[in-house]
């Protein structure tokens, strides 16, 4: 009998801590309650799978070519993940990622920033057979993604998918790829509310704003730890605002770790406004949808902070609130979610 594997990743959402991971900075993300799972058996010759989001099937022939021109487009993050396995699995001296027979679903809905691409790789690579330390899955699964989307994605979704601990947030200190779980506020609740304003990274200007960012380290050096003399030093007005960003998210990131740790909400939840006001003004991320979503978020009675959420341009905000507060009416739905394990694979030969 053929052994039926399953392999569950979940999204995040991102508490504090944007546009800071491919600067090699701070960021502070949950694994969270909403998860893809993929369920079939290895072997053979090619990747096939059916996905309850999405009629069109994939039908993928191994070895995989260029992940980008891969149908359906979700189809992409596979050949993406299975181009990555194939190159360890021939490194190792052997014939080549094996291949895979089964389904997809997921609960991450796509294009609301909670990380479904991520959720999707990491997925995808457990069931595949990638077995690797969490930091090792994260990066293959990152380097996946880039050669799917052409989009230069930092490491923070994957390797929050990778490490998720129940009941705790991560610190991931994006240079050393360090993971401090740190305990949730057990007193405060985490709502993710939909914008209604879908959006996908390459169709962002995600790679612009890493570029500027690039260019800004090229002559001050490492943006996480510029000195603020340093940083209003620099010529371009635009490189200014883009390395103020940084240095001050990260400030704010070890802020807001440190005020949960001290339980003091009315602060992490001011931290939150000034992050989201910091990737409005000087990152020039948000979108007037989610500035006003995130207005009237914070006047609402129990909502201690608000601030978009991953990368901008569209899709969710995060709020903290006390635990008596509903968000489920706010802007195109909320959801209370709860901090998750990370990725994982099991034999599910014998379950019904
Ligand atoms: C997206 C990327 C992450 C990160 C966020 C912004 O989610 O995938 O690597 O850069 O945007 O913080």
């Amino acid at each position: 009998m053929s052994t039926t594997i399953r392999a569950v990743a979940p999204g995040r959402v991102n508490l504090i801590g944007d546009h800071t991971d491919y600067m090699g900075g701070l960021v502070l993300p949950m694994a969270i309650d909403l998860h893809t799972t993929v369920i079939g058996v290895r072997g053979g010759d090619r990747i096939r799978l059916t996905s309850a989001q999405d009629a069109e099937p994939l039908d993928l022939v191994l070895p995989v070519g260029d992940p980008a021109l891969v149908t359906p487009a979700w189809g992409r993050y596979v050949a993406g993940v299975a181009a990555e396995l194939d190159a360890i699995t021939v490194a190792e001296g052997r014939n080549g990622v094996d291949g895979f027979t089964g389904t997809v679903s997921s609960t991450v809905p796509p294009g609301s920033g909670l990380s479904s691409s991520a959720a999707l790789e990491l997925a995808v690579a457990l069931a595949l057979g990638m077995d690797a330390s969490a930091v090792e899955l994260a990066t293959r699964c990152q380097r996946a993604e880039l050669a799917a989307t052409g989009v230069p994605c930092g490491i923070m979704d994957q390797l929050c998918s990778a490490a998720g601990v129940a009941g705790h947030a991560l610190l991931i200190d994006c240079t050393t790829l360090e993971v401090t779980p740190v305990p949730d506020p057990t007193d405060l609740t985490v709502w993710v509310i939909d914008s209604g304003q879908p959006r996908t990274l390459d169709g962002s200007a995600y790679a612009e704003r890493r570029a500027e960012c690039e260019a800004a380290a090229a002559l001050i050096g490492p943006l996480p730890s510029a000195p603020a003399e340093h940083i209003e030093l620099l010529d371009d007005e635009l490189h200014r605002r883009r390395a103020r960003h940084v240095r001050s998210e990260c400030d704010r990131v070890r802020a807001f770790a440190a005020a949960l740790a001290a339980d003091d909400a009315e602060r992490a939840g001011e931290l939150m406004l000034e992050s989201h006001a910091s990737l409005r003004d000087d990152f020039e991320v948000s979108t007037p949808t989610l500035d006003a979503l995130v207005e009237r978020l914070a006047a609402r009675p129990g909502v201690l902070g608000a601030r978009l959420t991953g990368a901008g341009f569209g899709g969710s905000v995060v709020a903290l609130t006390s635990p008596d507060v509903d968000l489920t009416d706010a802007g195109a739905g909320g959801r209370r979610v709860v901090a998750s394990a990370g990725a994982f694979v099991e034999d599910v030969t014998d379950s019904p």
